[in-house]
């Protein structure tokens, strides 16, 4: 972020105070703090005592060999139990939990608690059928379907942690993911619905499969649901559809009780390097922290509200928000397939008028998208169900919030930033919506029990007013445990950095404002944040490294409009490329580069434009200078060359003709 923006988000001074009604009967009241500073073990003890244990712990925390934490030390759980039977045990076995939404209009299914239990013991006989055991991996590869959900639970409920793996990722992202935590399942489906038409699953698996076989790791089983019709191939020693064995199989289940440091799941996120790293979540901590949170930030009252997160159950939101923390709260929530957009503009706010959704929860690329269309669509809908709003996944800018609160909230409704992370498994960083008046562009305050600040390269606080970056300074429920079967990456990628202060470094700058109050400033490493989603610009570079015609690349992150950032490629060709494509590549290499990334990791990573270039620009050690391609990506003057090796390589780059990489 320029510093010319920062400037001008620091004067932002509109300020929204809670409404009166819901600050009255707020979930979480402004004493939160102070009780939580003045005994933060006790705290989270209370948070967890909303769930329902086996056998309750002996000690809240075990910080004795950081960073390695254990939370709930001795507790046993079952986390399907909490999400589901405790609900029908209770007598709400007939609140709707899932307003299921295809995007087909004609697909519609809801399913009660009483109903997602049966579907979640039955999939989990089915799993144990097929050969899964306590500890074993699951991955899953789906589209927005209940089964998605039901596969999840039906993990947990059996003590086997999956790794969902987002439906948009390539054939070989799944493999390098199911490779990594050697997983011994599949569960994915024929496809599902993408803008109308039927989008193919099942063939990538298949790759997936092939791809993980040659480097010695043999997937056993693939459990398939029938969602589009589609065509599929079927292997008979591997192949099982979904209708065949947990339609058939019996609702009865009893669920076991796992310690509370069970693993409970594996998230993949992109890193500073090429390889993505397998974030490990555990049991106990994590669902404390994920109910807690959902119940304090989103205000949730399961008997009234219908909630709705858009995000895709393949990041970390959907883990958190649309499956662990509102189904043990109890919550009843829309669970959407399809894209914003379809069959037209305004099928969200045809869903939340249908639903009379009154909690929504949503990335500001969205926001942004909705808000070039214009507040016509939205204005003509009847959005007045809606009491509270979320933004995650970036910097939510001004224009953005208020647009959110004035056109999609009324004008009544908290708008709640909300900064966290995969790792950090739960919302640290948010207002309080009964409590917290709200600035435009500000995700305020940590959340009472968490330690954030905003420090300077000495790991010492900045005082009001300034800047540096975003650490948390003691641990935390849901934090992550570990990297999937990397405890050293673990230490080194966010423990290192601040090693004397004992703080985790989350890689994200900051702004303490002369509040006191923190605005998020994105990434200060080489990750990138387009629509919300993580890119490492190493996993790009790879990527494209891996063509033949490409000798060298180096990938940046460009402000973009409306995905936050994008992705600009600079490319160096191989000598033998040019002598058949020229020395520019020709017309159509940025469409074939372009192509290849999709390719290795999906079409997120799609670049928005790509440069052929004769050289990089690096300085004398070696390294490339990505502040000056980031210059020219945002056609700003090329700031100070004078440490490059060879200082008029920017002018020879400046001087090139970027290519746009639409199809
Ligand atoms: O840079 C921050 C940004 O997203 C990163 C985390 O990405 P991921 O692990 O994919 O999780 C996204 C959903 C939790 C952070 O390091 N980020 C997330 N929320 C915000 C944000 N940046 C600014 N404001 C936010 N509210």
């Amino acid at each position: 972020m320029s510093e010319e923006t920062l400037s001008n988000l620091l004067h932002e001074n509109r300020r929204f105070e809670p409404p009166a009604d819901l600050a009255a009967a707020a979930n979480v009241k402004a004493d939160a703090y102070a009780a939580a500073e003045a005994d933060p073990e006790g705290f989270w003890a209370q948070a967890a005592e909303r769930l329902t244990w086996d056998q309750k712990w002996d000690r809240v925390l075990d910080w004795d060999n950081p960073p390695f934490a254990k939370w709930f030390v001795g507790g046993r759980i079952n986390a399907a139990y909490n999400c589901v039977d405790r609900h029908v045990e209770a007598g709400r076995g007939d609140r709707v939990a899932i307003h299921w939404v295809g995007e087909p209009l004609e697909d519609a299914r809801d399913l009660t608690y009483a109903e997602l239990k049966d579907e979640v013991c039955k999939a989990a006989n089915a799993l144990t059928e097929l050969g899964v055991r306590t500890g074993d991996r699951v991955a899953i590869y789906m589209p927005m379907i209940p089964e998605a959900v039901i596969a999840m639970l039906a993990c947990a409920r059996i003590g086997a942690p999956h790794t969902v793996v987002f439906g948009g990722f390539s054939a070989e992202a799944l493999a390098s993911r199911i490779e990594d935590c050697e997983a011994k399942v599949v569960v994915t489906s024929d496809g599902g619905y993408r803008r109308g038409a039927p989008s193919p699953l099942k063939p990538a698996v298949d790759e997936a499969r092939a791809i993980s076989a040659k480097s010695g790791h043999a997937v056993e089983k693939v459990l398939v649901v029938r969602r589009t019709g589609q065509d599929v191939d079927w292997d008979d020693a591997v192949d099982v559809w979904w209708h065949d064995t947990v339609d058939t199989a019996s609702a009865e289940h009893t669920p076991e009780a796992f310690d509370a440091e069970h693993p409970l799941f594996v998230m993949y996120t992109s890193g500073t390097t090429g390889k993505p790293k397998g974030i490990l979540h555990t049991t106990g901590g994590y669902l404390v922290g994920t109910s807690w949170t959902h119940y304090e930030v989103f205000d949730l009252k399961p008997e009234t509200d219908v909630y709705w997160c858009s995000a895709d159950i393949g990041w970390i939101t959907g883990h958190s928000y649309i499956v662990y923390g509102p189904l043990a709260n109890g919550a009843t929530e829309v669970l959407y397939e399809g894209t914003p957009d379809f069959p037209e503009r305004g099928r969200w706010w045809d869903i939340i008028e249908q639903h009379k959704v009154t909690i929504f929860y949503t990335a500001p690329t969205a926001i942004r998208s909705f808000m070039k269309q214009g507040r016509e669509i939205p204005d003509s809908k009847d959005l007045s169900s809606l009491r509270l709003l979320g933004s995650v996944g970036e910097p939510i800018n001004p224009e953005a919030y208020i647009w959110y609160r004035e056109v999609i909230g009324g004008g009544r409704t908290p708008v709640v930033d909300t900064w966290w992370q995969t790792e950090t498994g739960m919302i640290l960083i948010s207002p309080l919506p009964g409590v917290t008046a709200g600035k435009p562009g500000s995700a305020m305050k940590p959340l009472p029990g968490v330690g954030a600040e905003v420090v300077n390269d000495e790991g010492v606080p900045v005082p009001n007013g300034h800047g540096g970056y975003l650490v948390l300074t003691q641990p935390w429920p849901a934090m992550l445990r570990t990297i999937w079967g990397d405890d050293q990456r673990y230490v080194d990628t966010y423990w290192a950095r601040f090693k004397d202060q004992g703080y985790y470094f989350a890689g994200d700058g900051a702004k303490k404002d002369e509040d006191g109050d923190l605005w998020l400033l994105g990434r200060v490493d080489d990750v990138m944040n387009v629509s919300g989603h993580r890119l490492s610009t190493t996993e790009i570079e790879s990527a494209l490294v891996s063509h033949p015609y490409v000798a060298e690349s180096a990938v940046v992150g460009a402000t973009d409009p409306d995905t936050g950032q994008a992705v600009v490629a600079y490319v160096i060709l191989r000598e033998e490329a040019t002598k058949t494509l020229g020395e520019d590549g020709g017309e159509g290499i940025a469409k074939v580069l372009s192509d290849h990334v999709r390719k290795e990791i999906g079409p997120i990573a799609k670049p928005r434009q790509i440069m052929i270039v004769p050289e990089l620009p690096k300085t004398r050690s070696g390294k490339i200078m990505r502040r000056l391609l980031r210059d020219v990506a945002e056609h700003r003057e090329v700031g100070d060359v004078t440490t490059l090796a060879d200082s008029t390589i920017m002018d020879l780059i400046s001087a090139g003709q970027a290519r746009s990489t639409d199809d």
